[in-house]
């Protein structure tokens, strides 16, 4: 066994159907990697505590290396103490006919009871990723209850998103998706996100003159991403769970190891006036991380006219929500 010091990991909603999916890569190195051991902090609602033992003993029966101790609980405090990453996801999901906003009023309460947990009981260099919806809006409440917590360690997932553009560009150009690049997702991670294909490559050339059906780019590869969530709905009668726990692993190991050169990572963050987005508004960017652990929103990007629009459609709806929830903000 690694003498490192392990690291904690706090998951709420780990019975759910993303904690399912996502404790187990944790649990195997997929984020810190093949050297570092972990404790694994359990979140559930009381009602679910058992659902809870089970996945556990299932830990167990992994026999996995790498898991020094795992503590399961209904107490907040609990489940945060001393954690160094913070995955919260437990939340309602939403069902067909929703929106992800309509989640809002019921999800949001959560988040101020779990940002004032963090804040008593984490390490204060704790980085959180918010993954359960409306995630934008939930991590921005997180965020202004847990004022121990630098600001900036705040952020929710935007990366599914990320994954599913490159998924249909990928195909869509024939190559592989790890030869494309620089494909940010920009705002709320909603039916307005914008996936900017504008900047991407492939390879050495400039996505849009390899993928030259312009009229495909600007139409149904944005709206399918944009409405990805609600076709895997409509499909499965239940929201994205292993893609979206995948997304989450993605995140959470991208933020601890620097950005390969010449990548991007969507993540969103608490923005910092970078292409006038309002200060503190919880908006995902193309960032990288350097080799502290610390993420860049990368600056300088070009946007044309149609994806500025793009841009302030989604900070408009940000903004919207943001007033919804202005009772919530502490
Ligand atoms: P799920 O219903 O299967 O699991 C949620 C779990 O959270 C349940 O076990 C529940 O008991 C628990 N829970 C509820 N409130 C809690 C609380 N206050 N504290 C601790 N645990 C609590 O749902 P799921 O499919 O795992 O989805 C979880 C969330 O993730 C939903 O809000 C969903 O919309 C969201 N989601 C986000 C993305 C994204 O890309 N950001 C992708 C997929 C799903
Ligand atoms: C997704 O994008 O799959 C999730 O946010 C679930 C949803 O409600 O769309």
């Amino acid at each position: 066994m690694s003498q490192k010091t392990p690291i904690r990991v706090a998951v709420t909603g780990a019975a759910g159907q993303i904690g399912y999916s996502l404790l187990f890569p944790i649990a195997a190195g997929h984020v810190f990697g093949p050297d570092q051991p972990v404790i694994l902090q359990l979140l559930e609602l009381p009602v679910a505590l058992n659902a809870l033992q089970g996945v556990r003993m299932e830990l167990d029966d992994c026999a996995f290396p790498l898991v020094q101790e795992i503590i399961t609980t209904s107490d907040a405090e609990t489940a945060f103490g001393d954690a160094d990453l913070c995955l919260l996801v437990g939340s309602k999901p939403r069902g067909p006919g929703m929106l992800r906003a309509d989640l809002i009023r019921e999800n949001g309460p959560i988040f101020v009871g779990q940002g004032k947990a963090i804040d008593a009981a984490a390490n204060q260099n704790t980085k959180v990723l918010v993954v359960g919806n409306p995630c934008n809006t939930n991590c921005l409440i997180a965020m202004n209850q847990a004022k121990r917590v630098n600001r900036r360690n705040f952020t929710a997932m935007t990366r599914l998103d990320q994954n599913r553009a490159l998924s249909q560009l990928a195909a869509k150009a024939g190559c592989g998706v790890s030869d494309i690049s620089k494909l940010g997702i920009w705002g709320n991670h909603s039916k307005t996100m914008y996936p900017d294909y504008t900047n991407a490559f492939i390879g050495e050339k400039r996505l849009t003159d390899v993928i030259d059906d312009h009229a495909w780019l600007d139409g149904d590869f944005i709206s399918t991403v944009q409405q990805r969530g609600k076709a895997i709905i409509d499909a499965r009668g239940k929201s994205s769970a292993a893609s979206a726990a995948w997304a989450a692993i993605d995140h959470a190991a991208d933020w601890h190891r620097p950005t390969a050169d010449g990548e991007w990572v969507s993540m969103a963050v608490p923005s910092d006036g970078s292409y006038g987005i309002p200060e503190g508004l919880i908006f995902s960017f193309p960032c990288t991380v350097d080799a502290d652990g610390e993420y860049q929103i990368v600056q300088g990007i070009e946007l044309d006219e149609k994806a500025r629009a793009r841009v302030q459609t989604t900070c408009d709806e940000l903004t919207s929500e943001r007033d919804t929830v202005k009772d919530l903000l502490g």
